[in-house]
C-alpha cells in the first residue's frame, strides 16, 4: 500500500509546480532526478536534520519526508512558493527554515558542530561556489552523514565528485550517475577539511610532482606516500560501516 507521504512524492515528481524565475523573469521549474529520491528517504529519519543550497523540488521532497530542513538561495520567491505548495498540499513547513542569502556568505557564519544528517550541494554552479558550499556544510555533517553533489554533469561538480571518489579513507561513494553523486561520511570530518594535499589522493595523483619534490611511490597503493597504519584504518572503516549497513 502507498503511503501518503509516498503520494505526495509522486505526485510532486509528476507534476512539479513552477519555483524558479528565470532570466526573463519567467518562472520555470528545476526537476530533480527521480532516483535521488531513495537516497533522500535512507537520510531522512524521524528528527533528521537536513541543508540544502539553492532550493525546489528537492526542497519539498524532504518536507514531505518530514525532514528538519534549511535551504539557502538568494531568491525569496522561491520559499513563498514553496511554502505555498506544501500548504495547499498537506505537506507541513513548521520545521521549514529558508535563509534567503547567498550561500557563500551565510554558510561561514554557521559555525562547525555536528548538526546535519544530509546536506545538499545544488545552489550557484559557478566556480567555486560547489567547492564553498560542500566545504562550509561538512563542517556541520554528523558522523555517517550524507552529501548529495548535484548536477555532476557540469564541471564544477564532476571535479568535486572526482575529488570525493578518490578520498576512500573518508567517504563512501553510494551512488555517482551521469547528474549526481552520493557520499557518507565514514571517516573524520577535520580529516576531510583540513589534512595536507599530499594526503588528497586525486590531488596528488593529478599534480606535477616534478616541481614539487615530491616521490611518487613505486609499490601499487591506492593512497599514495600513505602509511601502512593509515591505509589499515581505511580497510577497517569501511568494513564496519559494510557490517554495519
Ligand atoms: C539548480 S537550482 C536548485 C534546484 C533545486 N535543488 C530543486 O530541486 O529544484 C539552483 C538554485 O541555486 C540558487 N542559487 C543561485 N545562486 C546561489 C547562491 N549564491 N547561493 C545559494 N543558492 C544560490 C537558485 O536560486 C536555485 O534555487
Amino acid at each position: 500500500m502507498v503511503s501518503e507521504q509516498e503520494r505526495r512524492v509522486h505526485q510532486l515528481l509528476d507534476n512539479p509546480p513552477p519555483l524558479h524565475m528565470n532570466e526573463r523573469g519567467e518562472l520555470v521549474n528545476f526537476q530533480i532526478d527521480p532516483k535521488l529520491v531513495p537516497h533522500l528517504r535512507d537520510a531522512v529519519f524521524p528528527g533528521a536534520r537536513t541543508m540544502e543550497t539553492g532550493s525546489g523540488v528537492s526542497t519539498i521532497v524532504l518536507l514531505a519526508l518530514g525532514a528538519r530542513h534549511t535551504s539557502i538561495s538568494p531568491d525569496g520567491g522561491e520559499a513563498e512558493r514553496i511554502r505555498t505548495y506544501c500548504l495547499d498540499h498537506g505537506i507541513s513547513v513548521d520545521e521549514y527554515t529558508p535563509i534567503v542569502a547567498r550561500s557563500e556568505d551565510v554558510l561561514p557564519t554557521l559555525g562547525a558542530a555536528d548538526e546535519l544528517d544530509l546536506a545538499i550541494v545544488d545552489g550557484n554552479h559557478a566556480f567555486p561556489s560547489p567547492f564553498i558550499d560542500w566545504f562550509y556544510m561538512v563542517r556541520l555533517l554528523k558522523p555517517f552523514g550524507t552529501v548529495v553533489v548535484d548536477d555532476v554533469e557540469l564541471w564544477t561538480g564532476s571535479v568535486l565528485a572526482d575529488f570525493l571518489d578518490a578520498e576512500e579513507s573518508i567517504w563512501i561513494r553510494l551512488e555517482r550517475n551521469p547528474r549526481f553523486a552520493v557520499y557518507r561520511l565514514i571517516g573524520d570530518k577535520r580529516e576531510a577539511l583540513e589534512r595536507s594535499w599530499v594526503d588528497q589522493p586525486h590531488v596528488f595523483k593529478n599534480s606535477d610532482l616534478a616541481l614539487t619534490g615530491h616521490v611518487r611511490p613505486t609499490l601499487s597503493s591506492r593512497v599514495p606516500g600513505q602509511p601502512a597504519t593509515v591505509r589499515l584504518r581505511r580497510v577497517v572503516r569501511r568494513t564496519w560501516w559494510k557490517v554495519r549497513n
